[in-house]
């Protein structure tokens, strides 16, 4: 890892998950002239402002909420997707926001979750096969043979409705539909609708009253602006390494190179060798990054992937997020805990849940339980207590819409109502009330936790 890094270096590295079989290469490559020309979506400033934000999660003074799609569509692309699916998030972050007692730092796996990583290049139905859907960036998800072959044009139509999604996403954030008032009474809602609402009750109320006080003292969104705003930012994993190359520019202000199509981006499970094209292009980008850890990464292998994405060792540059499942997470955490806290790296854990914990139901359908996924959760916090690590976070696949692919929660979704609204390109999401739900049982743990440290530090 000693030659020069270059956007373009990883093109000598195998880049597993990204395809070669456009029919027209040239034309690939056009699109991706085309989009060196195009605006970037987020301004490196941005990206470093997320960084100080994720080295406060480091230090253990603040967390990571990080959540959305698993795949975004060109179909779903609706602003009332992106309204929902913002609120949704911010109704979590007040939860978690009060009963951690530690700020959130929000951020949304939207605008350009877009490529996915699929077991098999190949799907088979009857008699016929086809190249699997691979993400609406390179192919469509319908079973012709038009449908899946990679078409460069969708880079140009992601990158747009990227464009579109974040523009629409910062309007919610400055402009007042972030409003703390607002976002709460959501949650009110939520509450009385909830079959296990009595549950809830407590902890939202206890919200009221906070936030009755601090306007009875005059802190309201008139006299502190930040109560009516919020910093939110964008996330995908940067799969398709020709579009995050031709998004990659070298920021004016500092002389470094930053993906400019997200906030933050994520190495995943399957692409994380460590003399991999993804490895090598994520090395020389100057954004925070993320890396998903399963239950095949070694402590030792952990290492000396940091040792290349972080050599300066600079708190909220990496992200690890571990994706064990429920029954994996006690046998394989506790060592890379120990390794990255032994060896004095600086970075930031939080839990996926998700990966871990899907399952084929019996009638076919790609599911999860939410138990499975609350428990994970459940023993993340309790193992980085134990090991003496910050519970930095989550990552969810979520979505404020109203489906039904995940079992479980309040509602007791069982594998006959996953045909309702069964909606995802890819993976099952939690639903909107899942999440949320999610996120009291998780506030629960949370502030059990801060009460028996709080009684710990008084004896
Ligand atoms: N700006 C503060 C924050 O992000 C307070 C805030 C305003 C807030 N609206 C919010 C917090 C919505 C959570 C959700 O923490
Ligand atoms: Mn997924």
């Amino acid at each position: 890892m000693t030659t020069t890094w270059t956007p373009a270096s990883w093109r000598s590295k195998e880049a597993k998950h990204v395809p070669t079989d456009y029919p027209d290469m040239a034309a690939l490559a056009g699109v991706e002239q085309t989009l060196r020309g195009m605006p970037p979506l987020v301004f490196a400033g941005e990206a470093r402002r997320l960084k100080t934000l994720l080295g406060d999660v480091a230090a253990g003074k603040a967390f990571l909420l990080q959540g959305g799609d698993c795949a975004e569509s060109f179909k779903e692309f609706a602003a009332d997707n992106i309204r929902d699916s913002f609120r949704l998030i911010l109704q979590m972050a007040v939860v978690l926001t009060f009963a951690g007692g530690k700020p959130v730092v929000k951020v949304g796996r939207m605008a350009g979750q877009f490529a996915k990583p699929r077991s098999s290049p190949i799907e088979t139905l009857g008699d016929v096969t086809l190249p699997s859907y691979r993400g609406d960036i390179i192919n469509g998800m319908e079973f012709t043979p038009e449908a899946r072959t990679p078409d460069p044009q969708r880079l140009m139509q992601a990158y747009s409705q990227s464009a579109a999604t974040l523009n629409l996403l910062r309007a919610f954030a400055g402009g007042g539909y972030a409003d703390l008032y607002n976002i709460h009474r959501w949650t009110l809602g939520f509450v009385n609708d909830s079959p296990q609402g009595a549950r809830y009750h407590e902890l939202s109320e206890k919200i009221s009253e906070a936030l009755t006080f601090m306007a009875a003292i005059g802190v309201t969104p008139e006299s502190q602006p930040d109560l009516h705003r919020v910093e939110f930012f964008t996330a995908h994993e940067a799969l398709l390494l020709g579009f995050e190359e031709a998004m990659t520019r070298i920021d004016s202000t500092s002389g470094e190179w930053y993906d400019t199509s997200a906030h933050m981006v994520w190495i995943g499970e399957r692409t994380r060798q460590l003399d991999g094209a993804h490895v090598e292009y994520f090395r020389g980008i100057r954004n925070p990054i993320g890396v998903k850890c399963g239950p095949t990464m070694e402590p030792d292998d952990l290492l000396r992937l940091i040792d290349v994405l972080n050599p300066k060792n600079e708190a909220g540059r990496l992200t690890l997020y571990g994706r064990f499942g429920h029954d994996k997470i006690a046998g394989r955490l506790p060592a890379l805990l120990d390794a990255t806290k032994k060896d004095g790296r600086n970075v930031v854990w939080a839990i996926d849940p998700m990966h871990g914990n899907t399952l084929t139901a019996t009638n076919g359908y790609k599911t999860r339980p939410f138990d499975r996924i609350l428990s994970e959760v459940k023993s993340f916090v309790e193992i980085c207590k134990a090991e003496g690590v910050h519970p930095g976070g989550v990552h969810l696949e979520m979505t404020g819409q109203n489906v039904t692919e995940c079992l479980g929660g309040a509602r007791a979704l069982t594998e006959g109502d996953l045909a309702d609204r069964y909606h995802t390109h890819c993976d099952p999401r939690l639903n909107g009330e899942q999440a949320l739900e999610l996120a009291f049982l998780v506030a629960e743990k949370l502030k059990e936790d801060r009460v028996a440290e709080a009684v710990r530090a008084a004896v």
